[in-house]
């Protein structure tokens, strides 16, 4: 099926557009929690659609479910087991019920910038974690880059202390919850799709994203503002069920990896410049964005580092070292 048909129907009715793909096509549904303009997820997996709509016409269709529209990253990994959608790209702080390896992405102040973190996801290292869940049914395909996180609150953050007593969003991961207790937050874990809302009506009083996330989804406008820490990294892995690519003919699966392959790096290479062009948008739009200094900063380093010792069993010392080489 030729892309205008598909994004027709899925603008229309989502849930039956697959019967909009031509027989005999593989139909590979894509769910994912992001917008889709100016942000690096949604850019790659829109990227990611025409190419596979353009190139595979006859052999596959792919069919992009953006904004939480079809499953929330709570659901998406469940129904990918179920068969009921062949690809999504949930961050790495979602693979908790999966694997424990994943939770050295989210220790704080683990890797310096995006491109440490690429470095380290195609080493040796990197590369076998996509295979550490095949034993539960799931086949990483590969790491797509967001970028770094930020923090905002409902008042100014500058020292961790500043953090005390505050109600956190966090995503789903026992290291983020950790990170929060250790400035004195109450963290709470929440679906994407609910983080304006409990944010606007004080659920909760700040969360940390990347700039592409807090623009997209316009966070900047529920809270006081936003402080740069870089703290932590937020990226994706696009993953597919064991059971669906077996189950794929050679050839069809051979073309939709290599073309997965090229959107990756092609859009990795951009993810920097996506985020920083949405800090920029989001101070075009009144946005306050707070630096802090050395020293400050260090504040938070002390406040939060010590989290890596209650994890380093779960994700191993050496795997830690082998991280902090790309910090070099
Ligand atoms: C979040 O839940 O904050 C992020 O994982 C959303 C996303 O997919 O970037």
């Amino acid at each position: 099926l030729l892309k205008a048909a598909c994004v027709a129907s899925v603008a229309l009715v989502p849930s039956v557009a697959a019967a909009a793909c031509d027989e005999g096509e593989v139909v590979i549904k894509f769910s994912h929690v992001t917008n889709t303009d100016k942000h690096p997820k949604g850019i790659a997996a829109t990227l990611l659609e025409q190419r596979v709509n353009d190139e595979m016409n006859g052999k596959a269709c792919m069919e992009v479910f953006a904004n939480s529209t079809l499953y929330n990253d709570d659901k998406v990994l469940e129904a990918m087991l179920q068969g009921d959608v062949q690809l999504a790209a949930p961050s790495l702080s979602k693979f908790e019920t999966f694997t424990k390896q994943f939770r050295l992405f989210d220790l704080p102040f683990m890797f310096k910038d995006i491109d440490a973190v690429d470095g380290f996801q195609n080493s040796e290292t990197g590369q076998a974690m996509k295979d550490s869940m095949q034993k539960r049914g799931l086949q990483g395909l590969a790491f797509w880059h967001n970028g770094m996180k930020q923090m905002s609150a409902s008042k100014p953050l500058l020292s961790p202390e500043d953090a005390n007593g505050l109600k956190f969003r966090v995503q789903p991961s026992d290291v983020l919850v950790a990170q929060m207790e250790a400035i004195g937050g109450s963290p709470q874990k929440m679906a994407f799709s609910e983080v304006y809302g409990a944010l606007q009506q004080g659920v909760v009083d700040g969360q940390e994203n990347t700039w592409s996330n807090i623009f997209g989804k316009k966070f900047f406008e529920v809270q006081d503002g936003i402080t740069e820490t870089n703290h932590g990294i937020l990226d994706y892995l696009v993953v597919a069920s064991v059971d669906w690519l077996d189950g794929l003919d050679a050839d069809v699966r051979d073309q939709l990896l290599t073309i997965l392959a090229e959107v990756t790096e092609t859009r990795n290479a951009e993810a920097f410049a996506a985020n920083e062009q949405a800090k920029a948008n989001i101070e075009a739009a009144g946005g306050v964005i707070r630096q802090l200094d050395a020293e400050q900063r260090q504040a938070w380093v002390d406040a939060m580092k010590p989290v890596w010792a209650k994890f380093e069993g779960d994700v191993g010392a050496d795997n830690i070292a082998a991280a902090q080489k790309f910090n070099e």
